[in-house]
Parts: C-alpha cells; structure tokens; sequence
C-alpha cells in the first residue's frame, strides 16, 4: 500500500517580532496589550518588509524543507501553494515558487485558495496525488504575508495577522504516513470573512481589505473544528488517547482552547505558536509543524491531527503519522 508522509518540514519567518506595544505605536491604534492578550493569546507577530512577497517566504521555507528531507529541487515532481496573498493575480505563487527553487522538470504547480484551511486543504489534495502514483516527491506549501490586505486602522482585525511561510516535504512510501483528511466548505458563510474587492480597469473595486464578524468566526471554528477531527479519527479507527499532538490553525488560543476541550484532548497536548506568529493562515499549521520538529517536541512516529479553519467557510483535518 502507498502512504504519503512527511520527510522534511522547514519555516520562514520575515524582519524582527513586531510586539503588541510597537504595533500599537506604529499604526496609532486605539488598543492595548492587555486587551489583545487576553482575547487572543497573541504577543507579537511578523511583519514582512515592502517588496517580499509570499514566495520569497515559501523558498526560505521550502529550501529548509528539502534539506530537512534530504531532497533536491531537481527530486520535486509537484508543488501545491496554499496562499490568500498571493505574488500577483496571475501566475501563480506556486509557478514562481517552482522557478526560484529551480525545479527545472515540467511538474504540476498550482495555487490552493482555501484562507485559513489552505494548508489542510493543499495536504489532502497531495496526499491523493502520492497515493494515486501521481507523484512521489511533493511540496506542500503555505505562504502568506496577511498584512498586505489588513486595514491598519480596523482595531478589530489588524492586531490578529502575521506574515510567515511553511513547508512540508510529502513522499511516497509503504510506511504509514497521511492516515486520513476530511475537507469541507459551506459557502453561505462566504460574508462573515472576506476581502470583498478585485482588481478592475487598473483600480480596486469594492473593499480591498480584510473584514470579519469575528464572533460569528469564533462560534462556526470551535464547532467545525470539532467535529472535523472527531471524523478523522473515526476514520482512521483512532481514539483521542491516542494522539500525541494536536496542531491546530493558531487564531485565537480561546478557540484552541475550547476545541481541545470539545475533544476531551490535555491541553498540553495541543501546539501554540500564535502567541509569537499571531494568525498567519495557510501558513500557520506547518509553521507550528516546523517549529515544534525543530525544537525535539514532535518526534518521528509521533500521530499527529492537523486542523484548519477559514474563510469560505472552509475547514478540513488531516490525521498522520509523522
Ligand atoms: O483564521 C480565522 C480568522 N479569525 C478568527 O479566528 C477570529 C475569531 N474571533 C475572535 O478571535 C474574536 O472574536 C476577536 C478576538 C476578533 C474579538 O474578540 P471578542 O471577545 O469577540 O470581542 P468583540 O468583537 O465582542 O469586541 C469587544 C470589545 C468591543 O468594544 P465595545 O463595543 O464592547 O465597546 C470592540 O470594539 O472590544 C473592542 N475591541 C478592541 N479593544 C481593544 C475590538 N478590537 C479591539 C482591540 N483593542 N484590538
């Protein structure tokens, strides 16, 4: 039996950690430390400079990966981008992505629109790839720089979202690795958090920013979140005991929180990186992934349930064993 599992994983992350405090000075902001803490966990975040773009993080990011895995550009046979920030409008991140890392042999790139759960999405999407023969050696990839599309003076928003990149290494191998993904979207939802804008005749039309009824996000996330990973583990015949580590998309600690308590999951079982990255969507899940590998807490065999949740609305889960 084909599985495909995780071989090597590597991070990015743009400049200095920009602080609660400092982004309060930098953009005049009505707000407090206090006050973004105690809502949401975060401290600081990562903010990149003018000029880079989502994939100059994704090459940091993949370069590392593919060390990490022991892997050549030249050994890629797909590349999949999860990314809501994007280079430009076209091509595609993942065109350019596979350019700059000199992966010179015609294999499928392509871009993977699902925000927060992009990542999750992208995984599910080459795991099937790699199980069908499609391919053998993937890069799965989220890469963002969220703070291109935040409105600097909407409070309610612009103190949640990082810049930042990830990168897994996917392969085929006849050990177990992806043991089960669930993905969904529910498209009545589309309102409660959006960039309602486009690109027309050389201006923006509509609003170029990101908005969001955040108690609406915060209610639909616990809920979905839950019951995604519950149908993971039931489809790959798992109890909750059995899993080592938890990686939630890094939002809001309150909604990691109240998700591990849905799942009957030890809170320190669930990795938290948004109190340093803050929200970096697609990119959050194999940011936290990398670090964790990097710092000895996830080790090889350790089971592993990833979980997204996003704009769409879109969430999904993906139950491996690492
Ligand atoms: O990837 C998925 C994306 N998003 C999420 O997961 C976000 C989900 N939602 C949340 O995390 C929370 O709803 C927030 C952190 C966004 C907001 O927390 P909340 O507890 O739902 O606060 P709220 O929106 O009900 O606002 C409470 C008060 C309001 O003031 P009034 O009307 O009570 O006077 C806000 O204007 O807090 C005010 N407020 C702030 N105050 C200081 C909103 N943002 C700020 C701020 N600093 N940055």
């Amino acid at each position: 039996m084909i599985y495909a599992k995780i071989s090597g994983t590597g991070s990015a992350l743009p400049g200095t950690p920009v602080s609660n405090s400092e982004l309060i000075a930098r953009h005049g902001l009505d707000s407090n430390d206090q006050w973004i803490v105690e809502r949401t966990g975060i401290r600081s975040r990562h903010i990149a400079a003018p000029g880079v773009c989502a994939s100059d993080l994704a090459f940091d990011a993949c370069r590392r990966a593919l060390e990490a895995a022991g892997r050549n550009p030249i050994d890629v046979d797909l590349i999949i981008v999860a990314t809501s920030t994007p280079d430009y409008i076209f091509p595609s991140t993942a065109a350019i992505l596979q350019y700059k890392l000199g992966v010179s042999n015609d294999s499928p790139a392509f871009d993977l629109q699902a925000v927060c759960s992009g990542f999750v999405y992208a995984l599910s999407v080459a795991d099937k790839f790699v199980r069908s023969g499609s391919s053998k050696c993937a890069l799965v990839v989220g890469a963002e720089v969220f703070s291109r599309i935040l409105d600097w003076t909407d409070r309610g928003t612009c103190v949640l979202f990082g810049d930042g990149a990830g990168a897994v290494v996917l392969e085929a191998t006849d050990q177990p690795g992806i043991l089960a993904t669930a993905i969904h979207a529910d498209g009545s939802h589309h309102g409660i958090l959006s960039v309602p804008g486009q690109i027309s005749g050389g201006l923006p039309v509509g609003d170029p920013f990101l908005r969001m009824d955040g108690q609406a996000v915060f209610k639909f996330a616990v809920r979905v979140l839950s019951e995604v990973a519950q149908e993971v583990l039931d489809a790959a015949d798992t109890g909750i005991d059995q899993l080592d580590w938890l990686i939630p998309h890094q939002a809001n600690i309150r909604i990691m929180q109240a998700t591990g308590k849905r799942l009957g999951l030890p809170a320190e079982k669930c990795i938290v990186t948004v109190d340093r990255h803050g929200n970096t969507s697609a990119a959050s899940i194999p940011l936290a992934l990398d670090e964790s590998v990097r710092a000895g807490t996830i080790k090889p065999g350790d089971t592993l349930l990833l979980e997204g949740v996003g704009g769409g609305f879109t969430w999904g889960a993906a139950l491996l064993k690492f």
